[in-house]
């Protein structure tokens, strides 16, 4: 991610200082950021002169007080360990300018706990790219418990610079906005999986040909790795342990070296490239399942003051390739029949999961069902 980050940085015109732990890393580093450049210029998205302008942006420096010394911004993209990162954020403190802001790409560890590392907590947030940063347009800036407005706004406007969409995640909940409404869906998809309702191809067909998302829920996990899953989705089970209780469909296979992709094996077999999905399958899996966790899980990061409607929105489409966002699908749908949908699975199963937060209840209770009622999660003319 760390070169991804520094290629659009000079991209966009500005002066770049790379480190890493050691020479060899930083000129692999390097190294991609050419082969990358390369294919921009193949493609004809930039010229070859802007690909040196680029490269000569660019310097590779040992050393944190070197790096950061003259930095106005700082983003680190170092290994999701919050020991480490902490260490980093206590030394880049210490080299950086006064006025630099320090930002971290972390997906899912604390902003608050990187910003109390250093003396200049209001000047830490968090800068959570998508990967590749170099294509996925979305931006997340995530605001630490001490996190200035300004630190906030300076952050977007650099996102913007960058010629990538922010969105402003307001407080600094596990998952932010993409991963956590992503959770709740690979949760529904893993316990539709474990309780044998369902297949991993029916599951994948109905979310990949009726949704129209651009992967099969087990296609994503796979690709991501299941690991990071794993990972990601113990950490948000624990802050939301009323909300959401994980299946034991993905600690096996992590335990089993089952990591997906990148092992060659995960849900699927990618030994022979991409996961075929049959088409033929798409009707045999409810589909509104999917869509009223998802919804569900919107209405929670808008109850908790996360994040607002049109940025979550933006954030699973821009994120994640949704053709439409979790409130416009619930708008769509009705949230009358989202909480219906809700209740009849939580009389099912018994889950925290299907807890319809109490932001759609007041909502239907007031009659804003969605488009048709011209007020839901959006007003509508
Ligand atoms: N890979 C993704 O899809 C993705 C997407 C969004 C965010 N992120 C986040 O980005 C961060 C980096 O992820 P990645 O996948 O690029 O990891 P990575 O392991 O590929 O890269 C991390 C780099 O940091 C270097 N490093 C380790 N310790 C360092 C130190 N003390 N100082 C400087 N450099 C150090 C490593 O040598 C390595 O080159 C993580 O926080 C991750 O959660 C990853």
């Amino acid at each position: 991610m760390g070169h991804g980050i520094a290629q659009i940085m000079a991209m966009a015109g500005l002066g770049v200082s790379m480190t890493d732990v050691n020479r060899e890393f930083m000129e692999k580093g390097y190294d991609r950021i050419k082969w990358s450049l390369e294919k921009f210029v193949e493609k004809r998205t930039i010229r070859q002169d802007e690909m040196d302008a680029a490269l000569a942006r660019i310097k590779l420096v040992d050393g944190y007080p070197n790096t950061v010394s003259n930095a106005d911004f700082v983003i680190e993209a170092a290994p999701e360990d919050l020991a480490l990162k902490k260490k980093i954020f206590s030394d880049i403190d210490a080299h950086a300018p006064p006025h630099a802001i320090l930002a971290s790409n972390t997906s899912a560890l604390s902003i608050t706990a990187l910003g109390s590392a250093t003396k200049r907590g209001d000047r830490v947030v968090g800068m959570h790219f998508f990967n590749p940063p170099q294509i996925m347009p979305l931006v997340e800036v995530i605001k630490g418990a001490d996190t200035s407005d300004q630190t906030a706004q300076t952050t977007f406007d650099l996102a913007k610079r960058l010629g990538k969409t922010p969105i402003l995640v307001k407080k600094d909940v596990r998952g932010f906005v993409v991963n956590s409404v992503l959770g709740y869906v690979f949760n529904e998809a893993f316990w539709a999986l474990n309780r044998g309702e369902a297949t991993r191809d029916q599951i994948d067909s109905a979310v990949r040909y009726k949704a129209g998302f651009p992967m099969g829920l087990f296609e994503l996990a796979d690709f991501v790795g299941l690991d990071i899953i794993d990972d990601a989705t113990k950490q948000t089970a624990l802050e939301y342990a009323d909300r959401m209780k994980i299946p034991p469909v993905v600690e096996p296979m992590v335990k089993a070296g089952k990591l997906g992709q990148k092992s060659g094996e995960g849900f699927y077999n990618w030994k022979s490239g991409r996961p075929r999905i049959p088409f033929e399958l798409a009707d045999e899996f409810d589909i509104d399942r999917v869509y009223a966790v998802a919804v569900n899980g919107a209405a929670w990061l808008v109850y908790d003051g996360v994040a607002v409607p049109e940025d979550i929105d933006t954030g699973m489409k821009f994120g994640l390739g949704w053709p439409s966002g979790p409130c416009e699908i619930g708008d769509r749908l009705g949230l009358d029949i989202v909480v219906a949908k809700l209740r009849e699975l939580q009389a099912k199963f018994n889950e925290p999961t299907y807890k319809p937060c109490p932001l759609l209840e007041e909502y239907v209770a007031k009659g804003w069902t969605g488009r048709q009622a011209k007020r839901g999660f959006y007003t509508y003319a």
